[in-house]
């Protein structure tokens, strides 16, 4: 063997181990995190700049978000109200303050949880958003979905609801799991609509101490039948 020919070999075993190593490094899951924190930040930079909307024209600050790219649990509102504007941060008002004892009587700190909303900016007066800004708005939901693919997506109120069980009663379908094209959804009451009625503070509060179970429950069914992709047409199944 020629010392060129040995040293392709050499440099073809290095390349073939490598590739070995590199794929049973926990790393990898490291870089599809960063791959993912980069694109949440290219969405929030957009967001911040975005114009597809009337909603553009009257807000102090978009408000893309906010969590980490690796977050189990994905919670999504309806829309910044008062002084999420003002801040430029998802639930900061007092149903925010709501929504982080929801979240500490299931025993997850806020930080644990990505917190987003079907629309990104304001509307007037905290009036509910048109379809047209839902629609405007949804690709970077969507995107933001896609980046952080979290076990269980918990939507906060009817707006929220309505994307992923269309035409459903929350009074019918609150705090039960179903798998919406491939991934697990509860649908829960919106903390500021529960804050100040009791029956439906009850509901929610009851909802979120049986998260830890539902978010099992869920791992324990993706592995005896692995999700196949989108199922047709938001086929939704009852899980538990
Ligand atoms: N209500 C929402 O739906 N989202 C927020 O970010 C704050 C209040
Ligand atoms: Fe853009 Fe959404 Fe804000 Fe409308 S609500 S301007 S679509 S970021």
């Amino acid at each position: 063997m020629t010392k060129i020919e040995w040293m392709s070999v050499r440099l073809g075993t290095l390349a073939f181990n490598v590739t070995a190593f590199q794929m049973a490094l926990p790393s990898n899951a490291c870089a599809i995190i960063a791959l993912a924190m980069d694109e949440l930040q290219a969405i929030a930079a957009e967001v911040r700049a975005c114009q597809r909307c009337a909603l553009a024209a009257s807000r102090k600050h978009a408000v893309p978000g906010e969590g980490p790219a690796d977050a189990e649990i994905m919670l999504i509102g309806e829309g910044p109200g008062f002084h999420e504007d003002q801040q430029g941060r998802p639930f900061v008002g007092p149903s925010g303050q709501f929504l982080n004892e929801l979240l500490a009587s299931a025993g997850y700190r806020r930080e644990q949880v990505f917190i987003a909303n079907v629309v990104k900016c304001r509307p007037p007066g905290n009036r509910d958003p048109l379809p047209e800004e839902i629609a405007a708005c949804d690709e970077y939901l969507e995107r933001q979905i896609r980046a952080i693919n979290p076990k269980v997506i918990v939507t906060l109120g009817r707006y929220s609801m309505a994307k992923f069980f269309s035409g459903a009663k929350i009074s019918a379908i609150h705090g039960k799991a179903r798998r919406v094209n491939g991934r697990v959804v509860v649908a829960m009451y919106h903390p500021a609509a529960a804050l100040h009625q009791p029956a439906l503070r009850e509901a929610v509060e009851e909802d979120f101490r049986r998260l830890p179970e539902i978010i099992r429950q869920a791992a324990q069914e993706a592995e005896a039948d692995p999700p196949s992709g989108a199922a047709s047409g938001g086929e939704q199944l009852s899980l538990f």
